[in-house]
């Protein structure tokens, strides 16, 4: 399978008070078409920091991310958010929805941004809202929604414009684990039925046990890789006996 993302030596540092923390310290990975891998790890481990380089939402000092063959780096900024518009969906642990748009809208916002009649593209909206099961809701304003709700019309926009990956932080951090299973349901869903290649940030090995791989990082490293396999029982017992092998 070829790779659809890959990552090299990626560093990133930030100023603090007056000297440099490294958050990221040389991560490389790569992740197949179709695949669903997983990044685990403590809280201040560099996940949200490795998810956003991965999506072109902030940049390395050094490394470089690769998407569909094309080095982020070598993109001017036109190229670059284009890329990110076209090649990326983000899911986020705070839902980031318009409070004032209704459902569909919310869905339709990122063909708006770039400029894409939304009548052109009503059927794909009604499609996505369909795959998370929200059909029901298109009129809805995000606060006449539950938490639950809200985080599949945020699946939706972001899986509307077709992205080659889904880049998914803590999705299901907000949600009880109920509800949280409902999202993985859908990520899996996507991953299985159509797919689409994820990438999901956790701290929950239950909800890592939905993906093929774990990647673990600590201290800004990739520290570990739990091959899981494609699975459709999710267990995550496997997984569990690792990461208490490495003391997490
Ligand atoms: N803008 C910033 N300036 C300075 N330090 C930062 C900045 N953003 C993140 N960090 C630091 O980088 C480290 C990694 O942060 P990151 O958000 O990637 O962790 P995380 O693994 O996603 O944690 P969590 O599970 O709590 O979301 C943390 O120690 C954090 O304090
Ligand atoms: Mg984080």
């Amino acid at each position: 399978m070829e790779s659809i993302l890959e990552a090299r030596d990626l560093v990133k540092r930030y100023p603090v008070g007056g000297s440099e923390v490294e958050v990221v310290r040389g991560v490389s990975l790569s992740v197949k078409r179709g695949e669903f891998v997983a990044i685990m790890g403590e809280s201040g481990a560099g996940k949200s920091t490795v998810l956003h380089l991965l999506g072109g939402l902030d940049q390395p000092n050094a490394g470089e991310v690769i998407i569909d063959g094309v080095p982020f780096g070598s993109l001017d900024d036109e190229h670059a958010s284009m890329t990110r518009r076209t090649k990326t969906g983000f899911v986020f642990q705070y839902f980031n929805l318009l409070p004032i748009l209704s459902v569909a809208e919310n869905v339709a916002l990122p063909f708006l941004i770039a400029g894409v009649s939304v009548a052109e593209k009503r059927s794909r909206v009604e499609e996505v809202l369909e795959m998370v099961g929200l059909s029901e809701k298109v009129n809805h304003r995000p606060d006449q929604l539950s938490a639950g709700e809200q985080q599949r019309v945020a699946i939706a926009r972001a899986l509307a414009g077709e992205p080659a990956i889904l880049l998914a932080d803590e999705p299901t951090g907000n949600l009880d684990y109920a509800t949280g299973a409902e999202i993985l349901d859908i990520l899996w869903d996507s991953s299985e039925r159509l797919g689409q290649t994820i990438v999901l940030v956790t701290h929950d090995a239950r909800a890592a046990a939905y993906a093929d791989r774990v990647l673990i990082v600590r201290d800004g490293q990739i520290i570990d890789e739990v091959r899981l396999g494609r699975r459709a029982n999710h267990d995550a017992g496997p997984l569990i006996a690792r990461l208490a092998q490495l003391g997490l």
